[in-house]
């Protein structure tokens, strides 16, 4: 019987830890580095505490055909391990192993046909782990390892199919009552703790973002470089996305490709239409790097030369942005940074004329969203819209150092906006860069890619 089996015997019947100095993991960060994130979560858990993190699901595309597989990104962190079908619990305190794997075995077979797997032995070696299972041991094993344990942290909601499954464990602990079993009795938000420390990035994360951010940089310059009237978006996201893969990277989101009237559309995905002499682009991409995220967005025209209105507007954007960095320190608000962009942007559009009327009316009423209708920035990390709160006991959290955030401020007109005089309309423009906060301010991780007009300008004759 499942509740019946004790610490001991999980312990007898699994791989034990065969070295003291695991190899490091793909990601260059050691499995120490990923043993000390596990020890300082289960420390913020607490002892009486049991934590459960499954591996993302494989999704399917068409038939048998996947989606490519992307590690779930709280796993990964804690792991590294990159493969489905797999669950970490963490079970603090636990005298036998605080940190276990359950992973799909070694099979020759599908291992022939999908590629190489770990095994729970590989679990151990490679990841570092306290000890390890086969994923079908996981029925038997998990109400051994809840019973005893008085809280347990998961992430609900995200996997339908496995909160299930872990109300069924729940539940063959509850079952077991009478028999002295003592099933956990609180269920706490895992992001609650785990958002916190992914929050604030360690100098190995913060090598990885940087080499993201390199990659990316690298892209966009590609991008500028292939860019001549009459060239297709797909084939500009072609190079941009040619780089990342060169350098063992992929995009980190859908990567926006959108010439002219396109930039305007904020999420746009078609990436199809051709780009004419005299039209803007505005290209959004950015790679992932060994789960890392980088996201750039630069605008420029296709021809090389900005004409005098594209100008004006993409000068208003960099003075938004050059604000908003402006307040990239420890101790001021996140929130303050969205406010001095929406500022100058207000300020700017008045001056030529877009919006009319008092600073103070046009700020009060918020009558630049109707050319600028989205946030500032994000957290960025593992996920591009990175996790961690924004706000805390209801007011802009501060910033500190470790955090990681983009700024990007843009202006967009759409090209049936009869309310502004024709020379605007069809001018979308983004500029978005990505900003460590540092002990005394900050460091632009993706600084060394042309931002302003004369900057991409240059670059662009170099063609
Ligand atoms: N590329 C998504 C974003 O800029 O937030
Ligand atoms: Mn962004
Ligand atoms: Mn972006």
């Amino acid at each position: 019987m499942a509740i019946a089996c004790s610490a001991r015997d999980i312990a007898s019947n699994s791989i034990e830890r065969m070295t003291a100095n695991p190899l490091s993991t793909a990601t260059g960060i050691p499995s120490q580095g990923y043993a000390r994130r596990r020890k300082q979560l289960m420390r913020m858990a607490g002892d009486d505490a049991i934590l459960v993190l499954p591996a993302a699901v494989e999704r399917i595309r068409s038939r048998d055909t996947h989606y490519p597989y992307r590690q779930d990104s709280d796993l990964w962190y804690l792991t590294g391990f990159p493969e489905p079908e797999a669950v970490l619990v963490l079970v603090p305190g636990r005298k036998h192993g605080e940190s276990l794997l359950f992973c799909r075995e070694r099979d020759p077979d599908r291992e022939a046909w999908n590629g190489p797997r770990s095994g729970p032995e590989g679990a151990v070696e490679q990841f570092g782990m306290d000890d390890a299972y086969p994923i079908t041991d996981l029925d038997e094993i998990l109400p051994g390892l809840l019973e005893g344990r008085s809280r347990v942290y998961y992430h609900f909601g995200r996997d339908a199919e496995f909160d299930l499954k872990l109300i069924g464990w729940l539940n063959r602990v509850r079952a077991m009552v009478r028999q002295g079993a003592q099933p956990p009795h609180e269920f706490l938000e895992l992001g609650h703790l785990l958002d916190e420390l992914r929050l604030f990035k360690s100098k190995g994360e913060l090598k990885l973002m940087q080499r993201a951010a390199d990659i990316s940089v690298e892209a966009h310059r590609a991008a500028m470089r292939a860019a001549r009237p009459g060239v297709r978006e797909y084939e500009l996201q072609a190079e941009i996305e040619r780089v990342f893969r060169m350098h063992d990277a992929e995009p980190a989101y859908g990567s926006i490709v959108g010439a002219g009237g396109n930039a305007c559309v904020l999420h746009y995905r078609a990436n199809s239409a051709q780009a004419k002499d005299g039209d803007l682009v505005l290209i959004d991409a950015g790679a992932e790097y060994r789960g890392y995220a980088s996201d750039i967005t630069r605008t420029f025209p296709i021809n090389g030369r900005f004409n005098k209105e594209q100008r004006a507007l993409h000068n208003l954007v960099g003075a938004a942005q050059q604000a908003a960095l402006a307040q990239a320190k420890p101790g001021v608000a996140y929130e303050a940074g969205h406010t001095a962009a929406v500022e100058t942007l207000t300020e700017g559009l008045l001056q030529l004329g877009l919006l009319k009327g008092s600073l103070e009316k046009n700020l009060g009423e918020g009558h630049y969203k109707r050319f600028y209708r989205h946030k500032t920035g994000h957290w960025i990390g593992l996920d591009v819209h990175d996790v961690g709160e924004y706000r805390l006991d209801g007011e802009s959290r501060l910033l500190e150092p470790g955090m990681v955030f983009t700024i990007e401020p843009g202006l967009y007109i759409a090209p049936d906006d009869k309310s502004v005089a024709a020379k605007w309309r069809g001018i979308g423009i983004r500029t978005e860069d990505d900003v460590l906060v540092t002990k005394d301010g900050y460091r632009v991780l993706t600084d060394k890619l042309a931002r302003s007009a004369d900057e991409i300008e240059a670059l662009m004759a170099e063609r």
